[in-house]
């Protein structure tokens, strides 16, 4: 199983966007069995929440499914046990190495540092920004790159 865990500040925006898109992208190329697949806060502050709306109305306007989305806080035992663990901007990569004792930065990652045509590499929080509709845009991005990643690393297709 290859597990990946996205990571972002409060689990309502981001990260959960993130991983229902991943979801989705996955099993859209036949590899669902393959994959777990989860998201996770750094902050306290949603824990048990589901997502924000803006971020269920972009799901839903791209028919993307957002079962089972529930905030949650990320721990030092997603560290060891994840495979890909991808923070959404540098804030949560600096956040991610802080709760595991700087343990697990070889597997850690901010999503858009796969994308080499891209010049910004944190996806903007939608949750000050307002617009959900550029974090989707950046995410689909940084995912397929993501998922072209870790197939060559294991050889998938
Ligand atoms: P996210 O956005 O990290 O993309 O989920 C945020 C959501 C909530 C808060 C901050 C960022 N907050 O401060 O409650």
């Amino acid at each position: 199983m290859i597990k990946v865990l996205f990571v972002c500040l409060g689990n309502i925006c981001r990260s959960p966007m993130a991983e229902a898109m991943f979801r989705d992208l996955v099993k859209k190329e036949g590899l669902e069995a393959k994959f777990e697949i989860d998201s996770a806060a750094t902050g306290d502050w949603h824990i048990g929440k589901p997502p924000h709306k803006g971020t269920l109305s972009i799901l839903d306007k791209y028919r993307i499914s957002s079962d089972g989305l529930l905030g949650r806080q990320i721990t030092s035992g997603d560290i060891e046990s994840f495979d890909y663990i991808i923070g959404m901007d540098e804030s949560n990569i600096s956040n991610i190495l802080a709760v595991s004792g700087g343990q697990g930065a070889e597997k850690t990652f901010r999503l858009l540092d796969f994308r080499e045509d891209l010049a910004k590499k944190d996806v903007p929080d939608p949750y000050y920004t307002g617009d959900f509709e550029e974090t989707y845009d950046l995410l689909s991005k940084g995912l397929a790159s993501l998922l072209e990643h870790i197939k060559k690393q294991h050889n998938l297709g």
